[in-house]
């Protein structure tokens, strides 16, 4: 299993010492959340703080853009040290246009998709994607509780992507912890996302090896 924890539920006060928490970690990846107010009912951090994080970080970074209009953003994302871009499914009219013009910029290209939205709408872009992000809360806010059709969702989107033959990883964002982690590994998942349950835990570490070593 791949770790990804999201910095949203960081101390931002201390952002130095939970990056270098996260460096010694297991984690395989830094999830950043960036919102703008429009795609969803909050705001939290953009590209300053990308870069700072990219300068401090020894993972790479798997950067879920929950904004309007994010193939606006792509080359900024590039040079500020994403190293996957996340895109919502919802918030592209051109979603091919978006995922072609990300890999061109040299970035992973990654869709994510709401609770509300089906896997089907990716079937025909499947073939290009490195990674599909399932919301398994409805974004905007850390702490929610995980939706549980969720992983009905996850074991339909590892049927279409094995029967088109799509090396696209599967990524989980919400409410993940250990016990939602062991059904969604049941469940195909190759990536989870994990905000509150690592940074609110007594030892981060210890929480993200727990993570790490569901489905094995
Ligand atoms: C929600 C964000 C998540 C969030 C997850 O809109 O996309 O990445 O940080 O937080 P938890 O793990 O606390 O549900
Ligand atoms: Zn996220």
């Amino acid at each position: 299993m791949l770790v990804s924890p999201s910095l949203l539920a960081a101390d931002f006060g201390r952002i130095d010492a939970e990056i270098e928490m996260l460096n010694r970690s297991e984690a395989d990846m830094i999830h950043l959340d960036v919102m703008d107010g429009v795609f969803v009912p909050n705001i939290s951090f953009g590209f300053p703080i990308i870069k700072a994080v990219a300068k401090r970080s020894e993972k790479p970074l798997d950067v879920h853009f929950m904004i309007a209009n994010p193939q606006n953003y792509i080359g900024m994302a590039r040079d500020c040290g994403a190293t996957i871009m996340n895109v919502h499914q919802e918030a592209c009219v051109h979603l091919d246009r978006t995922v072609r013009a990300i890999k061109d910029a040299g970035m992973k290209a990654a869709v994510a998709l709401n609770p509300s939205t089906p896997v089907v709408m990716l079937e025909d872009v499947i073939g290009e994607l490195d990674m599909v992000l399932l919301m398994s809360v409805n974004p905007g806010f850390g702490g929610q509780k995980f939706i549980e059709n969720t992983l009905a969702k996850t074991r339909r989107l590892r049927r279409m992507i094995d029967s088109y033959g799509s090396h696209a990883k599967i990524e989980v964002d919400g409410g993940v912890n250990e016990h939602t982690g062991r059904l969604l590994a049941a469940a195909g998942v190759d990536i989870l996302v994990a905000g509150s349950y690592v940074f609110a835990a007594t030892e981060p570490e210890d929480a993200i090896r727990r993570l790490k070593c569901l489905g094995q």
